[in-house]
């Protein structure tokens, strides 16, 4: 698949199989997602790969939809609030590397934002100098959603002078 195609095809996945993902693929996306853009090297991410008995405190609704693989992605904080939001872009940037690599393998992935509210920093034992950017569940898809259409980009586009 070209690499159109494989964006555009992504899906955010809500219901995996429980099938485990070999490790050793999951440890190559985490290498290609680290190669996202990071300004002055500062590579602000971290991954907490979390085991069955947080997951279980975490109560998700649907269980990250029975994921094999669920992970917290960290971005640390800067030394001002530019550099903070830095990171925290340039770990977006890390957490959709990550996506496109395993949905090249047909692993889907679920981004969920459940561990940034209400005790879950603390379950997740995320130091005071990290946001939590995400809870990314991994596994193959038992069903891909639909495509959610977007905006023709025509009508997000300015041409200055
Ligand atoms: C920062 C961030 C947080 C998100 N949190 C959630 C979430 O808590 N629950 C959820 O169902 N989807 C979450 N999503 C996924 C979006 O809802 C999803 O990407 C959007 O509906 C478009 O669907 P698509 O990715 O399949 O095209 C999140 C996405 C981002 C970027």
């Amino acid at each position: 698949m070209n690499v159109i195609d494989l964006i555009k095809s992504r899906r955010n996945i809500k219901i995996f199989k429980p099938d485990a993902v070999d490790p050793s693929f999951i440890q190559l996306w985490l290498e290609a997602a680290a190669m996202a853009p990071n300004h002055r090297m500062t590579e602000p991410w971290e991954i907490y790969v979390i085991g069955p008995e947080t997951r279980k405190k975490l109560n998700h609704k649907t269980n990250f939809g029975n994921a094999p693989m669920v992970m917290a992605v960290l971005s640390r904080h800067g030394a001002t609030k530019v550099e903070t939001d830095e990171n925290a872009t340039a770990t977006a940037c890390f957490i959709q590397n990550f996506n496109i690599a395993a949905w090249s393998e047909g692993v889907g992935t679920f981004w969920s934002s459940i561990g940034i509210s209400g005790n879950n920093r603390e379950l997740l034992q995320i130091p005071e100098n990290y946001d939590l950017l995400g809870v990314i569940a991994v596994g193959y898809p038992e069903e891909v959603p639909e495509v959610k259409r977007r905006k023709p980009m025509n009508e997000k586009t300015k041409y200055l002078p």
